[in-house]
C-alpha cells in the first residue's frame, strides 16, 4: 500500500540480498523510520519489542530470522538455536509457529551448506504467500460489502468499524481486515472506516488511522467505548476486525476490546466479521476460551502515553496516579457464536469446526501428523 505516495511493504529483504528492512511500527504516526535487522537476534528483539507485530507480520519477519541465522550458523544446533530464540519472541500469534514450523521443516532435512539459500527462498515464499492470501481475503470481503451497497441505496457510503490495527502494517501487504476496504476503494465503492483508538498502545490511532490516510482511504478514530451507540444509532452496516489465532471451533483471539465489540454488535444486529489467513488457525487448540494463553504486557502501556507536543517533541507522560494497580491484557477471545463470517482466502466460513476443517484439510493433516 501507499505512504506519501509511494508503494511500500512492511517489510523487505534489501537490496544487499541478505538483510532485512521493516518499518519501525514504534515510531508511527510521528515518524517513518526505516530498520535494518541482520541477525536472527535483531529479528526477535524486533518481534518482542513490537519494532513490527500484528500476527502475519509476525511471522514473516520470524522466517527471515531463521534465515539471518542460517548465515551465522548453518548447523543443526544453529538451527535449534534459531528456532527456539524465535518461538519465545511474542507468545499469542500462531502465525510465528506457523512461519517457524514452515522454515524447519524445509531446512532441516538438507545438508547445512545448502541451508541459507534454501532459508531465504522459504522466507521469501511465505512473505509473498502472505500477500496472495490477503489479495484473497480482499476479494472474499468484497462480495460482502458490494451485498451491502446494493441493499443500501447504491452510491452511498459503506461504513466498516475496525479494532486495533489488522491493516497491510499488520502483514506484509494489504492486511487482513483491511483488504477488502482497500480493494472496494480501489473499485471506487464509497467506504468509511470507523477506526477504534486501540487502547492501551493504540495501533488504532496511530497506525491503522495512518495507514489508511496515507492511501487516500476516509475514516475517522473514535474511542474504544464508541462503538455501542454508533452501532445503536445504524452508523455502522459491518464490522471487520483480524485476529492473532483462531481455534480449531472459531473462537477468536483478538486484541483486548474486540470481544466487547462483538457484543455490540449482536445486539444492534449489525455483522461482526473477522478476516484472516489460514496461517492463524489453531487446529491444534479445540476451544478457545478456554485454552488460548491470554499474553498480558506491561503495565506502563496503559500508565503512560506519549505523543507529539506542539513544539514537535515526543514526550511520554503519565496518566494514572502513582500507585494505583493496573492490569494490562492484551487480547480477549470471542466466542464463534458471535462472529457473523470468517473472511479467509478460501471464502467467507461460518465459525465453525466443521467449515474451517472442510476449507483447509491440509492444516488439520499437518495437526495430526
Ligand atoms: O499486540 P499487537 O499489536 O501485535 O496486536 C496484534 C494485532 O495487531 C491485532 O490483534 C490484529 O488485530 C490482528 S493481526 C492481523
Amino acid at each position: 500500500m501507499k505512504v506519501d505516495g509511494k508503494h511500500f511493504r512492511s517489510i523487505w529483504r534489501d537490496g544487499d540480498g541478505w538483510s532485512v528492512g521493516a518499518i519501525d511500527q514504534r515510531r508511527l504516526p510521528h515518524e517513518f523510520v526505516i530498520a535494518k535487522l541482520t541477525s536472527c537476534e535483531d529479528a526477535a528483539v524486533a518481534i518482542r519489542d513490537m519494532l513490527v507485530r500484528g500476527a502475519p507480520l509476525i511471522g514473516a519477519t520470524a522466517a527471515y530470522g531463521m534465515a539471518l541465522a542460517m548465515r551465522e550458523d548453518p548447523s543443526d544446533a544453529g538451527l535449534k538455536r534459531a528456532f527456539d530464540t524465535l518461538i519465545v519472541a511474542r507468545p499469542t500469534a500462531i502465525n510465528l509457529k506457523w512461519a517457524l514450523d514452515e522454515m524447519r521443516a524445509a531446512l532441516a532435512p538438507i545438508d547445512p551448506v545448502e541451508r541459507a539459500a534454501a532459508a531465504y527462498a522459504r522466507a521469501d515464499e511465505i512473505v509473498e504467500q502472505d500477500v496472495e492470501i490477503n489479495r484473497g481475503i480482499a476479494a472474499s470481503g468484497l462480495a460482502l460489502i458490494e451485498a451491502i451497497v446494493a441493499r443500501k441505496k447504491p452510491g452511498e457510503t459503506v461504513n466498516v468499524l475496525t479494532h486495533c490495527n489488522a491493516g497491510w502494517l499488520a502483514t506484509v501487504d494489504w492486511g487482513t481486515a483491511t483488504a477488502p476496504i482497500y480493494l472496494a476503494h480501489e473499485r471506487g465503492i464509497k467506504i468509511h472506516v470507523w477506526v477504534d483508538e486501540t487502547r492501551p498502545r493504540n495501533q488504532g490511532a496511530s497506525l491503522t488511522a495512518w495507514e489508511l490516510g496515507h492511501h487516500g482511504v476516509p475514516h475517522t478514530v473514535i474511542p474504544d467505548n464508541t462503538g455501542g451507540h454508533l452501532m445503536q444509532h445504524g452508523m455502522v452496516d459491518l464490522a471487520i476486525v483480524g485476529t492473532d489465532r483462531v481455534a480449531a471451533n472459531g473462537d477468536v483471539c483478538n486484541k483486548i476490546g474486540t470481544y466487547l465489540k462483538a457484543l455490540a454488535a449482536r445486539d444492534n444486529d449489525v455483522p461482526f466479521y473477522v478476516a484472516l489467513p489460514s496461517p492463524t488457525i489453531d487446529f491444534a487448540v479445540d476451544d478457545g476460551i478456554r485454552d488460548i494463553p491470554i499474553e498480558q504486557r506491561s503495565g506502563a502501556e496503559v500508565t503512560d502515553m506519549t505523543g507529539r507536543t506542539a513544539d514537535g517533541r515526543l514526550e511520554t507522560v503519565r496518566i494514572v496516579p502513582e500507585g494505583s494497580p493496573v492490569a494490562n491484557y492484551a487480547f480477549d477471545v470471542t466466542p464463534a457464536r458471535l462472529v457473523t463470517g470468517l473472511i479467509t482466502e478460501r471464502g467467507v466460513l461460518r465459525p465453525d469446526r466443521a467449515s474451517l476443517a472442510a476449507a483447509f484439510p491440509e492444516r488439520i493433516a499437518a495437526v495430526v501428523e
